[in-house]
């Protein structure tokens, strides 16, 4: 026995020797219609490689891997590797506008997408319009070879990639949405790798299966990759384990039940501990709002055990806070934790040299002559960062920036501060004059290796929910969150600086704040906006430049050859 477990060590001492230099990994992405049913639905959706959800990418910590991404369809498409910082590199993130213009139809971009410190899972989409509802995959990335899981190795591993399905062709949802002024129009089902599951019409003989058996371990590799609202999940008579987060290890944390935010993902594990039975996996959507002007239905798959049992029919449901319990979804959110170990080391920064406080508003324009609503509203919504509703430039500001051609494509007077401070979460009676945000491109410069604090704060303007915010190119800690309105020297006291969860999307509570801490030591331009698709559409977002440093390593590397031309 000794001497075949030593064996073991010695060949995989070998292989982590032999495989110590990461791989470069090549895969192909084409972006076509292709023709897709469901809720007795058929109809031509845009995907990659003829598949919704699409390929699963996976690599190892530190790989580079190469997609060629061919554009056949006929919608100007771009691909976001969310969560993959690019150090040096924002030419391939994705962003339409921010970091490139589009692949144009027929064209095609080859896009380097280099791996560094991301371990887990994350995920890839599309960055233009709403083509995201279908373009998009999970993103694994395993351990260096001759490294294990700080956990117990899992038996196998399951993607569970949360989804939503429109009837309606998604470019007329967006654009029906963009001319109307309103909210968008719903979708028709939620779903679980991209099947509605046995509670929608005609879903039932398609409903995606896990198969499982007594005494395993799987470990399931989540995403939420749905468009406009937070999820509850859970699986009936099991507790899920998380012992990850947006690609970086947490410590295990054990619940019944649990909230992810558009953009987010989770590595759960699960022991199939139970008497052998069918047993439900539910999803949908959590919304703060009393109102039902959501998605409110649920998405199953089928957790089965394999042998021979006399199933329960219907399969066992399990139990999920209410639709509207901001307090269960807050709970779990808060409760993540970094796994901070000496394999798995932490790093936040402790003196902040640049404090940043936000606020994240929902607005209203009105309609006039010149900026038209269809049918008969007197205003549109908008949304806005510091009361700045982001204006999409014609052109990629990283392309304007690196030229020195900035002035007149972005200005770089994005404020530190909210340019009005009200009581932002009180509950009636906000000032109607607070409704109007100005429109701009502006984006706000960090120093090379600067850190940085930033705490968002959720306003009750309009509609007070959570807004899971996104940055590219960086992680970040979360150091604290709450609800109610920030107050520096008291809610600074209680910030987590010893274990916080390292993260790129964060939920930012419903007329709460979140402070997060990263340093801001990647070079580029890089996009930062909440992962509601409406929300961004109405122009949450805004954008960071992360200047060069003083040393040739620490610029941004040129532009690839193939960037998509303007
Ligand atoms: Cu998941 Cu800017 O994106
Ligand atoms: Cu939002």
């Amino acid at each position: 026995m000794k001497i075949i477990s030593f064996q073991v060590i010695g060949f995989f001492l070998i292989l982590s020797f032999i495989h110590s230099q990461s791989a470069t990994l090549q895969y192909t992405f084409v972006v076509e219609e292709t023709n897709h049913t469901r809720l007795c639905t058929t109809k031509n959706v845009l995907t990659v490689n003829g598949q919704f959800p699409g390929p699963t990418i996976t690599a190892r910590r530190g790989d580079t891997v190469i997609v060629d991404v061919i554009n056949k369809g006929d919608h100007n498409i771009t691909i976001h590797w969310h969560g993959v910082k690019q150090p040096r590199y924002p030419w391939s993130d994705g962003p339409e506008f921010v970091t490139q213009c589009p692949i144009k139809p027929g064209g095609n971009f080859s896009q380097k997408v280099f791996l560094s410190d991301e371990e887990g899972t994350l995920w890839w989409h599309a960055h233009s319009d709403w083509a995201r509802a279908t373009i998009h995959g999970l993103f694994v990335i395993l351990p260096r070879l001759g490294t294990a899981y700080p956990f117990r190795q899992p038996d196998v591993e399951y993607p569970v990639v949360i989804g939503e399905w429109w009837n309606a062709d998604i470019q007329t949802v967006y654009e029906n949405f963009v001319n109307g002024g309103g909210d968008p129009q719903n979708s028709d089902a939620l779903t679980i790798n991209g099947q509605p599951g046995d509670l929608y019409n005609c879903s039932a003989p398609n409903t995606t299966k896990f198969a499982v058996e007594k005494g395993k371990t799987y470990l399931f590799r989540m995403v939420n990759a749905a468009m406009n609202n937070l999820a509850f999940f859970a699986v009936a008579n099991h507790s899920l384990t998380v012992v990850g987060c947006d690609g970086a290890y947490t410590k295990p944390l054990v619940s019944n039940y649990i909230t992810i935010s558009p953009g987010q993902t989770l590595d759960i594990l699960l022991e199939a501990n139970q008497p052998n039975n069918n047993y439900y996996m539910a999803s949908k959507f959590f919304n703060g709002q009393p109102s039902s002007a959501f998605e409110n239905t649920t998405t199953v798959a089928i957790v089965e055990y394999t042998g021979n049992f006399t199933s329960s029919t219907p399969p066992v449901f399990p139990s999920m806070p209410a639709f509207n319990n901001r307090n269960a979804s807050f709970n779990f959110t808060a409760s993540l934790r970094s796994l901070a170990s000496a394999e798995h080391p932490i790093d936040v920064p402790l003196t902040i040299k640049r404090t940043l406080f936000y606020t994240l508003s929902i607005n209203s324009e009105n309609c006039t002559a010149a900026n038209p609503c269809e049918g008969n509203r007197t205003a549109r919504f908008k949304a806005s960062v510091n009361n700045i509703t982001f204006a999409m430039p014609k052109t990629s500001i990283l392309q304007a920036y690196y030229r020195g051609l900035g002035a007149g494509i972005y200005g770089d007077d994005f404020p530190d501060q909210p340019p009005l401070k009200f009581n932002y979460t009180q509950l009636t009676n906000l000032s109607r004059a607070l409704r109007f945000p100005e429109t701009g491109t502006e984006v706000s410069m960090l120093k090379h290796n600067q850190t940085v604090e930033l705490v968002f704060q959720g306003t009750n303007l309009l509609a007070g929910i959570d807004h899971p915010m996104h940055l590219h190119g960086h992680s970040f800690y979360v150091v604290g969150s709450g609800f109610g309105n920030y107050k520096r020297s008291r809610d600074s006291l209680s910030y987590n600086l010893i274990d916080p969860p390292l993260m790129q999307t964060i939920a930012v509570p419903q007329n709460g704040w979140t402070a997060i801490r990263f340093k801001a030591n990647n070079p580029g331009v890089w996009f930062m906006h909440c992962h509601l698709e409406r929300h961004v559409s109405w122009g949450m977002g805004m954008v960071f430049i992360v200047r060069n440093g003083k040393t040739e390593s620490s610029r941004v590397l040129p532009p690839p050859s193939d960037m998509p031309p303007c």
